[in-house]
């Protein structure tokens, strides 16, 4: 590793493929022969084309979608979906269920309400802190559309399987477990993750929306705010942000070509936090706090014994190259996300640092 880098555990914008990163600075002055940077060239050029095209077909060959998705870059962030979903897919008679999992599920909630518009909230966790996925829920068979948020990236819960609701197409928030693992996207009216995760800096939403979702959609609503303008012009009704995108075409490039697809990465995934959490249940000083059967392979939020500890637990641990393990504002404690791009080694380290500053603090 370069002597300057550190093992980054934040939840976003996180780390990204070293390999990725060192791409970036090998074509930055001339991209493609273009004898321009990639933040130089026009969006409507050849070169920025073959990237958003091939970003497209990557994301639709790694989560194995057939053709009746779309592939969407849409700014805004994860948030801008929020409100988006309830103006493009749901009309003020109809209600749409939602599970109540954390702090983004309930803002995804707000944004429903706000608009005057019905959200069931079907379940919820929030009666234990949010620390589990509930299970067995009432989901209304009549509901437009079901949204669930896969990963809690604050709470460190994660979805295993996803909930059998008929007919009903489900709407899910990937922002922090988007490409870690396969699943049949078959049930999903829509899928969408903040990129500054799983997949690339900050600046843009991956928008995954089938067919017939489409015909949903409020023809009197804000071009911007339209998901069928982003499916007509191709993510460029406006000028897109032509460096994330490029950033998660290399990303997406590195999942294919280096790690090997989905499978591939799950198996990682499922080794680096089975190594982390280990570490924490062999030890009576740290304390994760989802309950086992909810837990993420994506964030794992801990505590120590007091506050004090924690904050010294954070300090000592950047001294050592290991940043980004505060937990995160609303909840305290430690936190460490280990998305894709954290490698097996970064996770070794942070478990040899786990056990030396028990040893000397417990
Ligand atoms: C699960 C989840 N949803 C939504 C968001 C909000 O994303 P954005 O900042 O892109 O609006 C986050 C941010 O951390 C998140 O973790």
């Amino acid at each position: 590793m370069d002597q300057n880098r550190i093992y980054n555990f934040n939840a976003g914008p996180s780390a990204l493929p070293l390999g990725v990163l060192e791409e970036i600075q090998r074509s930055f002055l001339n991209f493609s022969g273009s004898g321009m940077s990639i933040l130089e060239v026009s969006h409507r050029s050849k070169w920025f084309d073959d990237v958003i095209n091939d970003a497209v077909i990557r994301t639709q060959r790694l989560l194995g979608l057939d053709d009746t998705y779309h592939v969407l870059f849409v700014q805004g962030g994860a948030s801008m979906q929020f409100c988006m979903i309830p103006m493009n897919f749901l009309n003020s008679n109809a209600s749409a269920d939602y599970v109540n999992t954390g702090t983004w599920s309930t803002k995804a909630i707000k944004e429903v309400r706000n608009q005057g518009k019905q959200a069931s909230v079907v379940a919820s966790s929030e009666d234990r802190n949010f620390s589990y996925i509930p299970k067995d829920i009432p989901f209304n068979s009549d509901a437009a559309y079901c949204h669930i948020t896969s990963n809690n990236t604050i709470k460190g819960t994660q979805w295993s399987s996803f909930p059998e609701i008929g007919g009903v197409p489900l709407i899910a928030d990937m922002s922090s477990d988007i490409m870690s693992r396969p699943f049949d996207p078959a049930p999903f009216g829509m899928i969408y993750a903040g990129a500054q995760k799983n997949v690339g800096p900050a600046g843009v939403c991956l928008v995954i929306v089938r067919e017939d979702m489409l015909e949903r959609v409020p023809d009197n609503l804000p071009a911007m705010l339209k998901y069928t303008t982003f499916v007509e012009k191709k993510s460029m009704y406006n000028t897109p942000p032509c460096f994330t995108i490029y950033t998660i075409q290399l990303v997406l490039k590195w999942l294919e070509e280096e790690i090997g697809g989905l499978e591939n990465m799950e198996k990682m995934n499922q080794k680096k936090a089975g190594l982390l959490y280990q570490t924490i249940d062999d030890s009576d000083f740290y304390q994760g706090t989802a309950d086992r059967d909810s837990r993420s392979l994506m964030n794992v939020p801990f505590r120590l014994p007091n506050p004090d500890l924690e904050q010294r637990f954070i300090k000592k641990s950047l001294e050592n190259s290991l940043g980004g393990l505060k937990g995160h504002k609303s909840v305290g404690g430690c936190r460490a996300s280990i998305y894709n791009a954290t490698s097996l080694y970064a996770v070794q380290a942070l478990v040899d640092f786990i056990k030396v500053f028990e040893k000397k603090n417990g």
